[in-house]
């Protein structure tokens, strides 16, 4: 029979066992609450999004749990406009999006959240994170860790989260392209960049949730962005709680990640709002895509 999450994690340092195990049971309960808590709330985020009512509610949610769980310092919310303190003594520090792919609730497409866990005060760089997670609401609840050099994911069972694949290495080679943002935005070079993949034979796969576009990367190999573009030269996502998060994940899988310029794990963040364009898959694309932004 396949290994629980619990028993997995005896592999793991054991406080950060405890905070993955947390995080998973809550990730359950959000995706119980979700069918209850639709539409639009009436304010915006700090990036001034619409918030829908599932995104406050799995901010408040998460961060409550995570005060109680007493293991969190600090927690950085896309939702949430500073550096929110939870409890002095706790080990950890989390970047989070607590609802990824929000604009896919009405549809009922992909949608997920995303965890970065540190030791270093935030905002740090993404190269200090210690591990990071996870979760996708898909046609099963699926959840992927991340610590140095081994990827994991689990699926929900009536036994609880059970191994599904453990130490993913990003398949080569890559099969798939999935690219954000207005295409007449986009920079002459990367257009052509894609053009040059799809006449290698690379397929274009865009569900506009990153934790689905991204899973499909891990599995499939290929590449994720969200580019530079003409009137938003960082892009769409946010450093913090998103980037560094799925690059971390992928670079433990054997992938890479890019700003355009270099790593995305190697910025060093000037604010917690941060955005940066997105580049991530497999290593061998990700030279090349900096090849051709030159
Ligand atoms: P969020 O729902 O947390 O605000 O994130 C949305 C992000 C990400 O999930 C996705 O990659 C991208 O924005 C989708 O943007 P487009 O709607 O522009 O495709
Ligand atoms: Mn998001
Ligand atoms: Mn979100």
């Amino acid at each position: 029979m396949a290994k629980t999450l619990e028993k997995h994690l005896e592999n793991v340092d054991s406080e950060l066992a405890s905070l993955i195990l947390k995080l998973s049971s809550v990730a359950k309960v959000i995706s119980d609450e979700l069918p209850y808590r639709r539409g639009k709330a009436d304010t915006e985020n700090v990036f001034g999004e619409v918030q829908l009512v599932a995104d406050k509610w799995a901010d408040q949610y998460i961060t409550n749990e995570l005060r109680e769980s007493g293991m969190v310092k600090t927690l950085v919310s896309e939702e949430q406009p500073e550096i929110v303190k939870l409890n002095e003594t706790g080990t950890f520090n989390i970047t989070l999006d607590p609802l990824d792919g929000s604009s896919n609730i009405e549809s009922n497409n992909s949608v997920g959240i995303i965890i970065g866990i540190y030791k270093k005060d935030l905002p740090a760089q993404g190269k200090d994170m210690v591990a990071a997670m996870f979760i996708l609401y898909g046609s099963v609840i699926s959840l992927v860790y991340a610590v140095p050099n081994n990827v994991s994911e689990f699926i929900n069972t009536k036994r609880g989260f059970v191994l599904r694949a453990e130490n993913i290495k990003i398949p080569e080679p890559g099969i798939l392209y999935g690219v954000g943002g207005l295409k007449r935005e986009w920079l002459p070079e990367f257009k052509k960049y894609i053009e040059e993949l799809e006449k290698d034979g690379q397929k274009l796969r865009y569900g506009g949730s990153f934790v689905g576009d991204m899973n499909q990367i891990l599995h499939y190999g290929g590449i994720f962005a969200y580019p530079e573009l003409v009137t938003k030269p960082n892009g769409k996502l946010r450093l913090l709680v998103e980037s560094n998060t799925m690059a971390y994940v992928i670079k433990q899988a054997g992938g890479a990640s890019s700003t355009g310029k270099g790593s995305i794990l190697e910025v060093k963040p000037e604010s917690i709002t941060q955005r940066v364009p997105t580049y991530i898959g497999n290593k061998e694309l990700i030279e090349k895509l900096e090849t051709a932004l030159k």
